[in-house]
Parts: structure tokens; C-alpha cells; sequence
């Protein structure tokens, strides 16, 4: 079982300024808690000097001719834990009930008592895993003398909406959830996991909630970030927060039952991280890519030398790699992220062709293209840009769409120029396993790039 605590922080630097009106005073402000209040004390040296329990938070305070004005900065933190389990519904397994509480002397407490005083859990399925595993967990909540209430729900990227958010949080009211010790559990795909994290992070403003994902995509990615979000106005994920859940809760044996087509959907992602961060993982879904799209992520043996397992070692990998990019930048407050590689053509792409291709399919295509115009930039080799290509191949993945015309392309980096003030932020491969965020790819590569692409990937 591996673990990971995740914490990310946001808040405002800069006090605010106030232009053409003369400050008469200004003052900075810790504030300190005494007696149960909180006091608001001045000085450098404050944690020093200061009784009492300091707070992170600070008041600037700036007393100009036309009054008084209070800048308040107040940090938030976010912690959750990413946990890698197997036999998830074993009932001897209490990841499930107890993995996301984090003093482990509560914990024991909890577990101790659970025999007598029953726990109560509110789960929301995606309706095909429920036909799946709904008896499973049936027979673990039993098992563990739990009072529970399941909730299957048909939540496929057509109903991703706010109608099921509501239906949640009715159920969810009726239940008489208590926010402090009954997280909210979403079992399903990324879109289950999307509408979940929503309706939770409303209910009573914020109630914890956890992530169990069943699909290769959602293993990687879904699940480790802090997105949630439903459609809206006909726009993928408009609606939607930055809550993160308390706690993620990965079993690959869900995976057994995916369809071939979705595991290659999950498997683009991996690529994706593969690509800009990990030559590592590249090479392992190089060589192993068949033998996972095979073995559906199950099989532990198959390979030799020090990869004994393939599906653990590249998805464990793909994890640390995304969590290292999602933790420092939990609201997407930096534009340039490289997450976002296939992410500037695809979603043009997708919603052109609804639904013809999966997001993981419009991301691949869009991955390919970038190759060719990292490789008209001179930022990779023939071969390694044959090897990427290759590599796609191997994954089942398409690399090409007749969709994909010079003017969506075109459209696409416009809209993305509206939309990360003003720089097109492109993510583009450097060799294998290394990347770098552009903004001065010229409009004669990319024409370049899209006539090769084109000459070498179309089916004849
Ligand atoms: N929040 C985020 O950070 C984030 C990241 C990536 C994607 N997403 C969202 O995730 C969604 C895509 O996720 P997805 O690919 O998991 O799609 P999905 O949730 O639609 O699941 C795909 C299909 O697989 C079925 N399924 C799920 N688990 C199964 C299992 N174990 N066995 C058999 N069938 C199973 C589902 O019923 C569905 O038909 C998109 O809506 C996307 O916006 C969110
Ligand atoms: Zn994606």
C-alpha cells in the first residue's frame, strides 16, 4: 500500500493599492489567538514576542483621506491523501471506512469502536460499476456492520450535469449526512468522480468526500487532482470547483472489467506525463504497452529483468508525476502547465466530433501533431519523433483525424491565446521524457508540420 499526502496552498500576496489617493497610514496586522479570541498585534518579530497561537493569516490595514480599507490575506490548505490499495472491497481491508483519517491514534479509535457503534457511509456508483461491484461492497459494508445507503446513477458524459448534482444532494439531505465524520464516497469513472466532487463540495459548503476510480483514466488522472465539475451551456466541465477530496482511494482490479478502448483512453494520459516529464515511463509503455492493454493492468508477472510489474510501476509513476505537478498549482493560478500537452487542440476536437472520440483519442491526436511540430522546431530527432509515433501505435491509440483541418488548429491556439492572457503557453516534447512551454511557434510550422503529419499518418 503506498501513500501520499497532498497539501496545496493559495492566497493572495500583494496588499491592495489604492492609485491617486494619498495613504495617510498603513499597518500590517498578525493575529494571534488569546483566551479564545483572536487579537490583531503588529510588529516584525512577531511569533517571537507574541503569547498565544499565531495565525497564517495577515490584515493590512490602509487608512487613506476617503477612509479605511482592510486587505485580508487568509491561507488555505488543502490536504488529501492519494492511497494505493488492493482488495479495496475486501472486507478485511478498512481503507474504504478509515484510510483518509490521518492521526492514526483516532483512527485505532475508530476502529476499535466500530463493532459496537456502526459507522454510516453515503456511496455514490456509477451505475454499470454498481452491476458490477454493487454486490461486493453490499457484502463489505455488511460485513463491517455499516449502515449505508448506495446510490447508483447512469453517470455518463451526456447526463454530466447539474440535474444529477441535484439529485445527490437530495439523497445525500435525506440520508442526514453529519459533514464531520461521514465522507460522501464516489465509486466510478472520471465523470462519476467529476459530479460527486461537485454536489459534495455544495452541500452544507463543503463536505468531504473521496474518490474510488474505476477506469484507467480516472486512476491517473481524475482521481489525484482536485478538479470537479459538471457540462454546462453545451461547454465541457463550466460548472465546477477546486475541492479536492479528502482522500483517493486506487485498486487497479476495477480496471478488469474496462473495455480495451477505455484502457487506451487511460493510457494516453500516462503517455502524456510519459512524454513531458518521464523517459522512464515512456519506454515502459514502449515496450509493455501491449502487454498492459492485454493484461488489463491485472498481471504482476510477464516481464523480466527489474520491471517486474509493469502495471504497477507505470501507474504509480504516472501518479507522481501528475502529482507533482498538480500539488504546487491546485487552482491553476500558473497558466503554463504542462499537464496541458494534447490539451490545445483536443477540446476543439472532441466536442466537433461528440462522440465519436473518446478524450483520451482526441488527446493522442492532438500529442501527434505537437510531436510533428516539435520535430519541425528541431526539438527531437527523426527517429524519436518515429519512436513517439510508434509508441501511440502500440497503445491502440489514433494519431490522426480528418478533422483536425489547419483552420481548427488555427482556431484552437486563438482561442487558447484568449484564455492564458495572451501567450499561447505551448507545452512541446524535447527528445524523450523532457519538455518545455513555448510561445513562439511561427505560423510556418505549424503549416509545416500539419502537411507532414498529414502526408505521413493519413490512411492511405
Ligand atoms: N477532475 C479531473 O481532474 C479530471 C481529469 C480527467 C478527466 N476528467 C473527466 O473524466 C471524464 C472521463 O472519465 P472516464 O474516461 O473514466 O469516463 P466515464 O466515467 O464515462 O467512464 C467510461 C465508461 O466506463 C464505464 N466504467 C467505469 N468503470 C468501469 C469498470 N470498472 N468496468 C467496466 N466499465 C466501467 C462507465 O460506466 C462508462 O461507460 C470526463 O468527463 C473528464 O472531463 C476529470
Ligand atoms: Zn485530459
Amino acid at each position: 500500500m503506498s501513500c501520499v499526502a497532498i497539501t496545496g496552498k493559495t492566497y493572495v500576496e500583494e496588499p491592495l493599492q489604492c492609485h491617486n489617493i494619498s495613504v495617510v497610514k498603513n499597518k500590517d496586522f498578525h493575529l494571534v489567538q488569546v483566551k479564545g479570541t483572536w487579537k490583531r498585534k503588529t510588529g516584525n518579530n512577531c511569533n517571537k514576542n507574541l503569547k498565544g497561537q499565531v495565525s497564517d493569516a495577515k490584515i493590512y490595514e490602509s487608512t487613506t483621506e476617503q477612509g479605511t480599507s482592510w486587505t485580508v490575506v487568509s491561507p488555505i490548505i488543502f490536504t488529501y491523501k492519494v492511497i494505493e490499495t488492493l482488495g479495496l472491497l475486501d472486507p478485511s481491508n478498512d481503507t474504504l471506512l478509515l484510510g483518509h483519517i490521518r492521526d492514526p491514534q483516532q483512527q485505532e479509535a475508530l476502529r476499535s469502536s466500530i463493532s459496537s457503534k456502526p459507522l454510516r457511509r453515503f456511496v455514490v456508483m456509477d451505475q454499470t460499476v454498481y452491476n458490477l461491484y454493487g454486490c461486493q461492497l453490499t457484502d463489505y459494508f455488511e460485513a463491517r456492520n455499516v449502515l449505508y445507503r448506495i446510490l447508483p446513477l447512469p453517470t455518463t458524459e451526456e447526463n454530466k450535469s447539474m440535474e444529477l448534482v441535484m439529485k445527490i444532494v437530495e439523497e445525500v439531505h435525506k440520508f442526514s449526512l453529519d459533514r464531520r465524520t461521514e465522507p460522501i464516497i464516489a465509486i466510478g469513472g472520471g465523470v462519476c468522480l467529476d459530479i460527486v466532487g461537485l454536489a459534495a463540495s455544495l452541500y452544507r459548503r463543503r463536505t468531504p468526500y473521496i474518490r474510488v476510480p474505476t477506469t484507467l483514466l480516472s486512476y491517473v488522472d481524475a482521481s489525484v487532482g482536485a478538479k470537479t465539475g459538471v457540462n454546462f451551456a453545451n461547454c465541457k466541465n463550466k460548472l465546477g470547483g477546486y475541492i479536492p477530496p479528502v482522500a483517493a482511494f486506487l485498486d487497479r482490479s476495477f480496471i478488469q472489467t474496462v473495455s480495451r478502448r477505455h484502457i487506451s483512453n487511460g493510457l494516453a494520459e500516462m503517455l502524456k506525463m510519459a512524454l513531458m516529464k518521464h523517459r522512464g515511463l515512456f519506454e515502459l509503455l514502449e515496450t509493455h504497452g501491449q502487454f498492459l492493454l492485454d493484461s488489463k493492468f491485472q498481471s504482476d508477472s510477464g516481464l523480466q529483468g527489474d520491471n517486474k510489474d509493469a502495471a504497477s510501476v507505470s501507474t504509480r509513476v504516472a501518479i507522481e508525476t501528475m502529482i507533482e505537478e498538480l500539488a504546487p498549482n491546485l487552482w491553476e493560478d500558473d497558466l503554463d502547465r504542462l499537464v496541458d500537452f494534447g490539451h490545445l487542440i483536443s477540446p476543439e476536437l472532441e466536442m466537433k466530433v461528440l462522440p465519436s472520440l473518446l478524450h483520451g483519442e482526441a488527446v493522442n491526436i492532438d500529442m501527434s501533431y505537437m510531436v510533428y511540430v516539435a520535430r519541425e522546431r528541431g526539438l527531437m530527432t527523426e527517429e524519436e519523433k518515429l519512436r513517439i509515433i510508434g509508441c501511440m501505435v502500440g497503445l491502440e491509440l489514433p494519431v490522426w483525424h480528418q478533422d483536425v483541418t489547419l483552420a481548427l488548429v488555427q482556431h484552437s491556439l486563438c482561442e487558447r491565446l484568449k484564455h492564458s492572457a495572451g501567450l499561447v503557453r505551448m507545452p512541446l516534447p524535447i527528445g524523450l521524457g523532457h519538455a518545455e512551454i513555448f510561445n513562439d511557434t511561427g505560423d510556418e510550422s505549424l503549416y509545416r508540420a500539419f502537411e507532414k503529419w498529414c502526408d505521413e499518418l493519413r490512411p492511405q
